[in-house]
């Protein structure tokens, strides 16, 4: 089976992260985000995915190229103005046949997907979405069903009182070929609010299939950390590389230099330089070519590749994109996300 990715968004939640870095390729504690997308379709026996691109692609084909390196036949599909999440699909239709997985590139989630084509090809349906419950729907796409799954109503972010369902579309579908000629070719087009629902009332064949398996949307700030944080919990998967000791990961296995005081869980780039006498975590995520200098302290940050942090500085709860650079004595902002090449300095007494 192929599956369809999604991965031409601006993420403009991220900013200014993903000025630099295209929200799929934001590294997670081992690979480029949607390499862990990749590696569970291909656990579920996907040998072809279409990556379906538009913000800044070459990031991502340079980094993937034609697949090998990661177990499936990749293709790349690219559009010169954004077609939204519908248009990007009919984009690569040229490169699918028969029934096939489409993936919302920011989603992350342990649900089964194998399970997910059976029961598509179970009820016949033109299109099978699968939901989660959340406790608040409001900012989601709501999917109302039957007790048969069967879709009645999409409702974007619902006011209170408009629905009573709390299933949310989480982002990852099984379409057959007639779904996909539903979608108008050569513009922008959006699944949630024009081809599921043009699906729904033509077909009557849309079903949804809820699981209460792990599920983030990476797409924001909080929920990135939140990933990183769940990954390092092994509430999802466990980081790539070597547990060096509890809780402590190395993407190379070089050990913890002494006079370090590690407090886990924390993960480690390769090349990453810390000298003695800084505290390191908890939730410290440090990518490669990272420095850090005698008496500084991170904890609960992510720390994008080559950034420096100078002498006593402090960074707490924050996201540094690349080479940012924390001066001596500095204290990083909590809750600040830097973009590339940022610098914070002390403050003068
Ligand atoms: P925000 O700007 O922060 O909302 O992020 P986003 O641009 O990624 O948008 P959103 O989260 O709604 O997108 C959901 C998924 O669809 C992401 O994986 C996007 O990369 C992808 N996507 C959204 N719009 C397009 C598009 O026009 N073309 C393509 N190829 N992918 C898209």
């Amino acid at each position: 089976m192929q599956a369809v990715v999604l991965v031409g968004g601006e993420g403009t939640r991220l900013r200014p992260l993903t000025y630099a870095v295209p929200k799929p390729m934001a590294p997670l504690l081992g690979r480029p985000f949607i390499g862990w997308i990749i590696e569970r379709l291909r656990a579920a026996g996907v040998v072809e995915v279409i990556l379906s691109c538009c913000y800044l692609p070459e990031a991502i084909e340079s980094y993937f190229g034609d697949g090998r390196n990661f177990g499936v036949d990749l293709h790349y599909v690219f559009e010169e103005e954004p077609l939204g999440t519908a248009g990007a699909v009919k984009n690569a239709v040229h490169k699918v046949s028969g029934t096939t997985y489409v993936c919302n590139g920011d989603i992350l989630t342990g649900v089964d997907l194998v399970a997910l084509r059976e029961a598509h090809a179970r009820t016949h349906a033109i299109a099978t979405i699968h939901t989660r419950a959340v406790e608040d729907p409001s900012q989601f796409g709501v999917v109302e069903t039957d007790t048969n799954g069967r879709v009645l109503r999409f409702v974007e972010k619902p006011q209170p009182g408009e629905t009573s369902a709390i299933d949310i579309n989480a982002g990852t579908y099984v379409l057959e070929p007639e779904a996909l000629d539903a979608i108008p070719p050569e513009r922008k087009v959006s699944i949630e609010r024009e081809t599921f629902p043009k699906l729904i009332s033509e077909t009557e064949r849309v079903f949804a299939v809820s699981t209460n398996d792990y599920w983030i949307d990476v797409g924001r700030p909080s929920t990135y950390i939140q990933a990183h944080r769940d990954i390092l919990d092994s509430a999802f998967e466990r980081p790539l590389g070597e547990e060096i000791a509890k809780g402590i990961w190395s993407a190379d296995g070089t050990p913890i230099p002494r006079g370090v005081d590690v407090i886990g869980p924390v993960y480690l780039g390769a090349g990453v330089r810390i000298e003695a006498g800084t505290t390191i975590g908890p939730y410290a995520v440090l990518y490669e070519g990272c420095r850090v200098s005698a008496g500084a302290h991170v904890s609960s940050s992510i720390i994008w590749p080559e950034c420096f942090i100078g002498h006593g500085a402090s960074v707490r709860d924050a996201i540094l994109g690349l080479e940012v650079v924390v001066e001596p004595g500095a204290a990083v902002e909590p809750g600040s996300v830097l973009g590339r090449d940022e610098r914070v300095h002390a403050r003068t007494p």
